[in-house]
C-alpha cells in the first residue's frame, strides 16, 4: 500500500491520537498486559526513532519488557548500511518463526531502514509470512494506526512510503536517559556517496524549524537533560530549504544559550561543508563539546572523487588544522572505509597516510559492503574479501596506536565526566569526558547523570581509568 503524501501534521498527530486511545482500550481489558520489546539496529538515527516507538506503545497500554521470550509485541528496527546488519535481522526473524509457534498471540513488527528497500519487502512477503506489520522510516508516526488496522483486519499490513511526508512534531516518547537526548535537527540526506544507501531509504535533506528545536531542546532541560545530541546525516547543511535563512553555526549558538544544558554535541559532519563559521561557533560556544566526528572515508584523492565525496585529501588535512589551531584540545573522530572497488595497495597507504597526519582520537572502520542500488555496487573491480581484510588488519596497526597515545597523554589530568552507567565490573562507572572519551571509575550507580571530576591514573587503547577526586 502506498499512502497519499497529504496529512498536515498536527491533524495526522490526532488521528494517530485516536487510534492509541481504541488500542489502550483493547489492551486495558486484557488480564496481562501484553509486552514490547524493540530490537534497534544501525545508528543513533535509529536509536532515536526508537525512542519514539517506546513512548508510543506504552501509550497504548503495552508494557516493556527486555528479552524477547517474554515480549508479545516485537520490533525490528532495522539498518541496512552494510550487508551484516540486514543478515543479523533475517537470522533473527527465522528464530522468532519458532517462538511464534509458542506464543501464537505474538505480533512482529519490522520498520527502519531496510523496508525502504522493494527486494526487502518482496522477501518478507514471501519467505517470512509470520511478519504481522510492516512500515518504513518515513511513516513511523502511524504506528498506533498500522496496530489497530492489523487487529480489526487479522492480517499483515504493510505500509512502504516512498518519500516523506509532513515532519510531525510531539510524538510521545519515552527517552532511554534522564539526562541525555538526542534531538533530530535533520532528516534524510541528499549527498549520495556513492557506496550509500542512506539518501534511498532515508529520503531528501529537510530540516526542521529552529523554533521546534529550540522548544525540544528547553522541554528536554526543564526535565533534567544536561547533555543534548544534535542529529541529522550532515548537520553542516542544516537549514538549507528553510522559511528562515539560518546555518548550522547560528543554531549552535541558539542552542548554546539554553538555560539547563550543560553539553552540546552533534553528528555528523561532512568534511565538504564544514564552514568557519561553524568552527568559531564551536570555539565561542562554552557548552559545544571539544570533539568533532568526521569522517574522512578514504585518503586517496581518486577513490574519494568515485565515492562523490567531494573534498580531497588536502583539504580535508587542512581542515583537521584549523580546526585544532581553533580549539586546540579537541578530539576529532572519524569513520574509514576500506575496499572500496578498486581500491589499491597505493590507495590504501593514502589512507593510512591521512590516519598518521591527523592523528585521530578514535575511528569506526568498515569493510566496504556492496549496496544494491547504488552507483559503487556497479563498479568494476570489486575487492576481494581476503585482500579487504587484510587491509583492514592493516588499517588498524595504524589507527589503534595512536588512539592509545593520545589516551596516554591524559593520565595524570582531570576531565568532567558526565556518568553514564555501571561498567561490567560492578564497583566501577562509566562516563563520558567532554572530548568524548570513554572513562571507568570507582563509583555507584547513584552517580549516573552527574558531571564528575575524574582524576585520569590508566588508559588503555579505548578508554581511561580514573579516580573520582
Ligand atoms: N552521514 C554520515 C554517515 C552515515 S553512515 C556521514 O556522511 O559521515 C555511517 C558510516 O557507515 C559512513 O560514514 C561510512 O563510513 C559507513 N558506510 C556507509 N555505507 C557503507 C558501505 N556500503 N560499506 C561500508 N561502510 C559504509
Ligand atoms: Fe551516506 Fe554520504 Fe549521506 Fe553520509 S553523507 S549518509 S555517507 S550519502
Ligand atoms: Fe542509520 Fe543504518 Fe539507516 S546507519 S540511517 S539505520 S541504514
Amino acid at each position: 500500500m502506498r499512502s497519499p503524501v497529504t496529512a498536515p501534521s498536527q491533524g495526522e498527530l490526532q488521528r494517530q491520537n485516536d487510534f492509541m486511545l481504541k488500542i489502550k482500550a483493547i489492551n486495558d481489558q486484557k488480564e496481562k498486559r501484553p509486552r514490547f520489546m524493540i530490537n534497534t539496529f544501525g545508528c543513533q538515527m535509529n536509536a532515536h526513532d526508537s525512542e519514539k516507538l517506546d513512548g508510543m506503545l506504552r501509550q497504548m497500554g503495552y508494557e516493556p519488557c527486555d528479552d524477547e521470550k517474554d515480549a508479545d509485541f516485537i520490533i525490528y528496527n532495522t539498518c541496512c548500511v552494510r550487508e551484516n546488519a540486514e543478515n543479523k535481522v533475517y537470522g533473527n526473524l527465522g528464530y522468532l518463526k519458532h517462538a511464534k509457534k509458542d506464543n501464537p498471540d505474538m505480533k512482529i513488527a519490522l520498520c527502519g531502514c531496510m523496508m525502504q528497500q522493494p527486494t526487502v519487502i518482496e522477501t518478507i512477503r514471501k519467505k517470512y509470512r509470520h511478519v504481522d506489520i510492516v512500515f518504513g522510516t518515513f511513516n513511523i508516526y502511524k504506528l498506533p494506526e498500522l496496530i489497530y488496522t492489523n487487529i480489526e483486519s487479522a492480517s499483515p499490513v504493510f505500509d512502504i512510503w516512498d518519500k516523506h511526508a509532513d515532519i510531525v512534531e510531539d510524538l510521545p516518547t519515552v527517552r532511554k536517559f534522564k539526562y541525555k537526548a538526542s534531538v533530530n535537527i535533520m532528516f534524510g540526506c541528499n549527498n549520495f556517496c556513492s557506496y550509500c544507501i542512506v539518501p534511498y531509504v532515508r529520503g531528501r535533506e529537510r530540516s526542521r524549524r529552529p523554533e521546534d528545536i529550540i522548544a525540544e531542546v528547553k522541554a528536554l532541560a526543564a526535565d533534567g537533560v544536561k547533555e543534548v545530541m544534535l542529529l541529522g546525516q550532515n548537520v553542516n547543511s542544516y537549514g538549507r530549504g528553510l522559511e528562515e535563512e539560518i546555518s548550522f553555526a547560528e543554531l549552535l549558538r541558539r542552542v548554546n544559550e539554553i538555560e539547563g544544558i550543560e553539553r552540546i554535541r552533534f553528528m555528523t559532519s561532512h568534511p565538504k561543508d564544514l564552514s568557519d563559521e561553524l568552527i568559531s561557533a564551536m570555539a565561542d560556544c562554552k557548552k559545544v563539546c571539544n570533539h568533532i566526528h568526521l569522517p574522512f572515508q578514504a585518503g586517496s584523492n581518486e577513490i574519494l572523487k568515485r565515492m562523490n565525496r567531494r573534498y580531497t585529501k588536502e583539504h580535508y588535512l587542512e581542515l583537521v588544522d584549523k580546526i585544532r589551531a581553533a580549539i586546540p584540545d579537541i578530539a576529532i573522530t572519524t569513520d574509514i572505509i576500506i575496499g572500496f572497488p578498486g581500491e589499491t595497495e597505493k590507495d590504501v597507504e593514502e589512507t593510512i597516510d591521512v590516519v598518521k597526519k591527523a592523528r585521530f582520537n578514535g575511528a569506526f572502520t568498515f569493510i566496504y559492503s556492496k549496496r544494491t542500488g547504488t552507483p559503487a555496487a556497479e563498479m568494476p573491480n570489486q575487492v576481494p574479501e581476503a585482500e579487504a581484510k587484510k587491509n583492514f588488519d592493516k588499517l588498524l596497526e595504524a589507527v589503534n596506536p595512536i588512539v592509545y597515545e593520545l589516551n596516554q597523554k591524559k593520565v595524570g589530568n582531570t576531565y568532567k565526566v558526565l556518568v553514564d552507567g555501571v561498567s561490567s565490573d560492578p564497583l566501577f562507572v562509566t562516563g563520558r569526558t567532554e572530548d568524548n572519551t570513554l572513562v571507568h571509575f570507582k563509583g555507584c550507580s547513584e552517580l549516573i547523570g552527574d558531571i564528575i571530576n575524574v582524576k585520569i591514573t590508566d588508559c588503555k587503547t579505548f578508554y581511561l581509568i580514573g579516580e573520582q577526586v
